[in-house]
């Protein structure tokens, strides 16, 4: 499994290449379709399918998993986890939040990113990045790994935080021959951003990233070892910039 070799051992993940038309999601968790079409409705069974056979390996009672504020997905209280899906992959990664505070995953398919969304989603230092990892390395599409990673770095954050984080928050740079990227969040923002106990993110998200196939696959995951037990020196959290999606 991909998702697997990019996460840490205290994670139980579940991954899966086809659709799972078998599974009825819980009642508590189709609420939240309402009147969305059957393309949505298949990827978010599939979500579901991989989520709870990915609690199920973690050893955890079998559970609803509702969306939550802004859609995240709401795990049992002692859970954290993330899910992604695209065509072709789905996947679901869930941890004990005592092990591990903050957890995202993300799958994209490796295909050029739009020049518009890149330049919203990337700062100027990290497009000159991928420029010159495009030409460098062209059997990676730098550009849509650049955006998986930051999505993979949202879907830890929110859970965590229950703040927003725009795009130009955080600062992403890979090293291409260990397959892991870093995401750097400033000081400022991750200072309003506590975890239960006082507890702080860090400032910097350390990632795994994979491509296999046409799929590429980036994952974030924080120990509790990870967050600072600092008290926070309580700084103002920046707007997110102006024009980002909230
Ligand atoms: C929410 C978001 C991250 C989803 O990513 P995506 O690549 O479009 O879609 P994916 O299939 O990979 O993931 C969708 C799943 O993410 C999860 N998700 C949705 N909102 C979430 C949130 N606020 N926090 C955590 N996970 C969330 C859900 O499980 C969802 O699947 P489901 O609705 O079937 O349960 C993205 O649409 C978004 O809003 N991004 C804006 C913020 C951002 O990325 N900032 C970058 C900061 S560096």
């Amino acid at each position: 499994m991909v998702i697997t070799g990019l996460l840490p051992p205290q994670v139980a993940a579940c991954e899966s290449l086809e659709d799972h038309p078998e599974f009825v999601p819980h009642q508590a968790e189709a609420a939240s379709l309402r009147s969305s079409a059957g393309g949505r409705r298949r990827e978010f069974a599939n979500g579901r399918y991989c989520a709870h056979r990915a609690l199920e390996l973690l050893g955890a009672p079998a559970a609803s998993i509702p969306a939550g504020e802004r859609g995240a997905p709401s795990w049992p209280r002692s859970v954290v986890g993330s899910i992604t899906h695209c065509r072709g992959y789905t996947a679901a990664a869930v941890a004990r939040r005592g092990e591990i505070v903050a957890l995202g995953i993300d799958a994209e398919p490796h295909l050029p990113l739009d020049a518009e969304v890149l330049e919203f989603v990337a700062g100027l230092e990290e497009r000159a990045l991928v420029a010159e990892l495009l030409v460098r390395r062209p059997e990676v599409r730098w550009d849509r790994l650049l955006f998986s990673a930051k999505e993979s770095v949202y879907k830890a954050w929110f859970p965590a935080t229950g703040l927003f984080l725009g795009f130009l928050q955080a600062c992403v740079r890979f090293d291409p021959s260990a397959g892991t990227f870093r995401a750097d969040v400033p000081d400022a923002v991750r200072a309003g951003a506590r975890l239960p106990g006082g507890t702080r993110l860090p400032v910097r998200f350390t990632g795994r990233w994979r491509v296999s196939g046409d799929v590429l696959v980036t994952a974030v995951a924080v120990p509790a070892t990870e967050a600072e037990t600092t008290p926070a020196a309580g700084l103002a959290v920046p707007a997110s910039p102006e024009g980002e999606r909230e």
